[in-house]
């Protein structure tokens, strides 16, 4: 039996007044405690994709179901919205309010959480991400990690069933984005939270369960970490990076050097090169 939570069937969708699709034809499934990697060229669609999973924008054609709940049933979208937390990429754009307790707060007054929970969901929240103690201070004198990780709380303290980051790193420091996967790693593996990450970043989708590939608005590729970075060439042309050690072996294999698949990791390259001749 499917344990599907987010299910798109054949989504485009097009922005006002403008001629290209911003996503054609998408249909694919999200199952629940999945950690799933979004990755593609900029412009292929990938933030146009994380609204849409929340309704913060509805399909064009097609139809999105989040636990069973079309995203564009009007009755329901606050269904929708508490079950799909969101994390953008700007962690300064993130805060309404003064202190990080109020900011919480806001969220939950916004999806009508009843004031007597508040504070123990706030504490919760706080806790999930390491960021009890700060707690009464001003978002806007938090590092960048400090302030993502607040906005994961804010998301958590709605308990949606799914996190939606995308770029949610892209602005920190290696260290805050350390932090901040670790936080989400975590929620995942611990709270079996299903965590879908959009990122430039590859290093960070190595250990994800499936990685979906973007391209002009489309989905066109998708599989395990191992699969999708064999191929090399073909992630070159759609203007994609490879992880680090992937890289590597591919220039050696330039040089000569044979192996049978592309480890991912340094350690990998490492054990691939003692046994090849
Ligand atoms: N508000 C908007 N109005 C009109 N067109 C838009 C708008 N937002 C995005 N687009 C267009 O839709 C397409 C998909 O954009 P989207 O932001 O979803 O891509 P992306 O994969 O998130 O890119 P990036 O990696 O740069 O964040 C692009 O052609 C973009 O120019
Ligand atoms: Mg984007």
């Amino acid at each position: 039996m499917s344990k599907a939570i987010i299910s798109l069937t054949d989504v485009s969708f097009s922005y006002e007044g403008a001629e290209d699709k911003a996503l054609q034809g998408v249909s694919f499934t999200v199952e629940k405690g999945e950690f799933l990697s979004i990755i593609g060229h900029n412009g292929s669609g990938k933030s146009t994709l994380a609204k849409l999973l929340n309704g913060l924008l509805l399909p064009s054609e097609g139809k999105i179901e989040v636990n069973s709940i079309a995203t564009a049933d009007d009755a329901r979208i606050w269904e929708v919205r508490k079950a799909v937390g969101m994390v953008f990429q700007n962690p300064d754009n993130q805060f309404v309010a003064p202190t990080v307790e109020d900011d919480i707060a806001f969220g939950m007054e916004n999806i009508g959480v009843p004031p007597s929970d508040m504070e123990a969901r706030i504490q919760d929240a706080l806790e999930q991400v390491n960021m009890t103690e700060f707690r009464t201070a001003e978002p806007n004198r938090l590092s960048g990690g400090q302030k993502q990780r607040v906005a994961i709380a804010g998301a958590l303290a709605i308990r949606p069933a799914v996190l939606v980051l995308d770029e949610a790193t892209a602005m920190l420091d290696p260290r805050g984005r350390k932090e901040v996967l670790e936080v989400v790693r975590r929620m995942n593996r611990e709270a079996g939270m299903t965590v879908i990450q959009i990122t430039h970043y590859l290093e960070e989708t190595l250990d994800s369960d499936r990685i979906m590939v973007m391209d002009g608005g489309m989905l066109v590729g998708e599989g395990t970490p191992e699969s999708i970075y064999q191929k090399v060439d073909w992630l070159r042309r759609l203007g994609l990076d490879v992880p680090f050690a992937c890289d590597l072996q591919y220039r050696l294999q330039q040089k000569g050097f044979r192996f049978p698949t592309l480890k991912m990791t340094g350690e990998g390259v490492l054990d691939s090169l003692w046994i090849s001749d």
